[in-house]
């Protein structure tokens, strides 16, 4: 078989949130692959990056007050513990918000700009003008203008389902100020993906076998629906690679986003460790640029369902224009659910890959049970609790581990750990093992893991009945039984062996420590093909795998106390002060960036078409008044607060709401259940403060 050189990616996550069992499955699906292919003596680098740039992570850095870079730079830190955690290996980790990448986007965009293949256009936005910026969809809302409803997202109705454009919104408002956006205009470049010849490759690209059959349907519904240009640029202020000769303009995040995963083979490239990986030292390495341009190398992305548009036409389009080489295959895989139920933003799942780690569970259950229920379609897998004890106690250790435990003493205590030759049917057996190696290895290559185990625990069962025929343990008691003994735990070693061999791409640890077991070199594939043969010596039988204990499930599942964040019932809160646990610790200079004063609140009056909120007009020590609506208008008259002094958050940013301009909000304590507990307690200084003092 002819060495395959190979180039696998995973998606690239976004770098403003932690993994969840989401990712851990994408990269558990790319891991069994590349280890597969590595176990044929194939050529891989397999890296990964996070995805730095973008409104979202500039707008949540700024939230929590840090550089954009060192927002992502602590997200990035927190990546390797799960990656070492659940066996994921990475030839390299890499950030889309690098030189390599800065170089390589613009590099694809000058070649499609000298191409012909961009074009400019002056297109009217919403414009935020206290922030000063140019607002993405998702940060505006509105009421619905066809239902009505309040408080809806810039592009569809979450209660009637419309879509619609942003302009459309009646009172649209900024989610990031409450102002009310302007429509400015602003030149685009955009990606000419309307361009005839651009759709002519397209067609032709989707449809030649590099995508799975429904992708590919999928792909010629947007042929049909009709192919628009892509708007690739970005106003200042953004978090991403500048346009070369736009000053002020920025690539979308979608742009440089793909390129990060040139960019992470291009490290790995620079930092010399692509070397390692070569399985013909013989022959000098490639540099980067020629193993991209290299015919023989095969691109191969791993994705979920989400994001297939961007990876099926944008990024084959960018690479085919920029006179580069395409992606060879785009695997697409379906969502993981947790019990039939939908991962929530906010709260995650029921998994937390740490804590399924740290509380003690074995990573490989998980790559085993992710594995049994991948095929190659683009389905979603349900993870359940009672699923996965099953699959794991029942097959993986009832089936496969036992095989070892069953005939691995009887060889050490009677026959010195020394092996003798299989009987007739002993042979038979292995050799219909041996002889599932081609169906299996194309079961691997096809990602139909789902079946590959399968199979793999059908010979697992003819094994075991084998050993159920021949009781060992009975053959033990007569010394004359002596020699068959030996050739029946003889072939159950055997078995093991190639059982393991067949097991190793998804129980890599396992595998290693099966192999110092048998006292054999990494298993390869193609080891399947032969056996340890009789005189081999195997080590000392140790457990291998424990079995899940349907505790640790319970505790997997538990509520974490923290978690309250979504309004939990009063029963559930109950014990934590004020009903909501204390947020996350902060240092002191967090604390020294929100200016406290102290302010008299010089005037109070109802508002207008308002049943919460009170306008306080406020001295603050400024020589001005300022203005704050406070949400307190159930708890107090506007009398009973005139003449008062307070606390003003003196340094938050001015907020344009319906009735007017919010210049700072004054401090007042609540029970985080409100509904039970409607108490509101506006926070006063001691006699003898006046206005202007800081409060520190
Ligand atoms: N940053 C983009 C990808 C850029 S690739 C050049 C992104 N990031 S993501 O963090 O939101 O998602 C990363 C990967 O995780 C995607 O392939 C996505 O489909 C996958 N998953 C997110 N939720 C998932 C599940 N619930 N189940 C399985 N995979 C899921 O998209
Ligand atoms: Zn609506």
């Amino acid at each position: 078989m002819p060495q395959r050189k190979l180039f696998v990616t995973t998606a690239l996550p976004y770098a403003n949130g932690k993994f969840h069992v989401g990712h851990i499955m994408e990269y558990i699906q790319a891991d069994i692959w590349v280890r597969f292919q590595r176990m044929q003596g194939h050529m891989v680098h397999f890296v990964g990056a996070d995805d730095a740039h973008g409104a979202p992570i500039m707008i949540a850095a700024e939230k929590a007050g840090k550089t954009p870079q060192q927002f992502v730079a602590e997200i990035a830190a927190g990546r390797k513990a799960y990656l070492d955690g659940f066996h994921v290996r990475f030839d390299n980790w890499h950030s889309t918000d690098s030189p390599e990448n800065t170089e390589l986007a613009q590099g694809i965009y000058r070649s499609l700009r000298d191409g012909g293949m961009i074009a400019n256009r002056t297109i009217e936005q919403f414009y935020d003008p206290v922030k000063g910026m140019f607002l993405p969809d998702r940060y505006i809302k509105g009421e619905c203008p066809v239902c009505h409803s309040k408080d809806q997202y810039g592009d569809a109705c979450e209660v009637c389902s419309s879509v619609y454009s942003p302009t459309e919104l009646i009172n649209p408002y900024s989610t990031l100020t409450g102002a009310a956006p302007e429509l400015r205009s602003s030149e685009h470049f955009f990606f000419k993906l309307s361009d005839p010849k651009v759709v002519e490759f397209l067609k032709q690209w989707t449809q030649d076998g590099k995508l799975q059959p429904e992708m590919a349907r999928k792909a010629s519904e947007w042929f049909d629906a009709g192919m628009a240009d892509w708007d690739i640029s970005r106003e200042a202020p953004y978090f991403g690679i500048e346009i070369p000769d736009a000053p002020g303009k920025y690539f979308y995040v979608w742009l440089d986003a793909p390129v990060g995963y040139l960019a992470s083979l291009k490290n790995h490239f620079d930092k010399g460790q692509a070397r390692e990986h070569w399985h013909e030292p013989s022959r000098t390495p490639q540099s980067f640029d020629e193993f991209v341009a290299d015919p023989a190398v095969e691109q191969v992305h791993f994705i979920g369902k989400d994001i297939v548009y961007f990876h099926t036409l944008f990024w084959p389009a960018m690479l085919q224009f920029s006179g580069r080489k395409t992606p060879a295959q785009v695997n697409v895989h379906g969502f993981i659910t947790v019990s039939g139920e939908k991962m929530s933003k906010s709260r995650g799942t029921g998994i937390d890959p740490l804590k399924y780690l740290s509380i003690g569970m074995n990573p490989e259950w998980l790559r085993y049970y992710i594995a049994a229920k991948l095929n190659a379609k683009v389905e979603d897998v349900d993870f359940t609790a009672e699923d996965f004890m099953a699959r794991v106690n029942a097959d993986l250790i009832g089936k496969y581990i036992n095989i070892a435990s069953r005939a691995a003493g009887f060889v050490s205590k009677r026959f010195g750990g020394s092996l003798a030759s299989p009987g007739p049917d002993g042979s038979a057996l292995l050799r219909d093992l041996q002889g599932a190696a081609r169906g299996l290895a194309s079961l691997y290559d096809g990602r139909d893991y789902a079946r590959a185990l399968r199979e793999i625990m059908a010979l697992a069962d003819k094994v075991n009945e084998y050993v159920d025929q021949n009781k060992p343990w009975e053959l033990a008691k007569s010394d004359e039984q002596k020699a068959r003994l030996h050739d029946v735990c003889t072939t159950c070693i055997e078995a093991f062996r190639l059982l393991t061999v067949y097991l190793k791409p998804v129980l890599p640890a396992l595998a290693a420590q099966v192999e110092a077991f048998l006292g054999c070199p990494p298993l390869e594939f193609g080891d399947a093909g032969r056996l340890l043969g009789e005189g081999h010596a195997i080590g000392v039988y140790k457990h291998l795998m424990q079995r899940v204990d349907d505790k640790q499930l319970d505790l997997l599942f538990e509520p974490a106390v923290a978690a309250a964040e979504d309004a939990a019932p009063a029963a559930e809160v109950a014990g934590l002060p004020g009903g909501e646990a204390i947020a996350d610790t902060i240092t002191i200079d967090d604390f020294a960036k929100i200016d406290l004063r102290i302010a008299r609140i010089v005037d109070c009056a109802k508002v207008e078409g308002s049943t919460k909120l009170l306008r306080l007009t406020l001295d603050a020590g400024e020589g001005r008044h300022r203005n704050v609506f406070s949400g307190i208008a159930s708890a107090y008259r506007p009398e009973e607060l005139v003449g008062k002094l307070t606390v003003l958050v003196a340094n938050l940013a001015p907020r344009k709401m319906k009735f007017g301009i919010s210049e700072g909000m004054v401090l007042a304590a609540s029970h985080a259940d409100d509904k039970s507990k409607p108490g509101i307690y506006v926070l006063e200084a001691a006699t003898g403060a006046t206005p202007g003092l800081r409060v520190r």
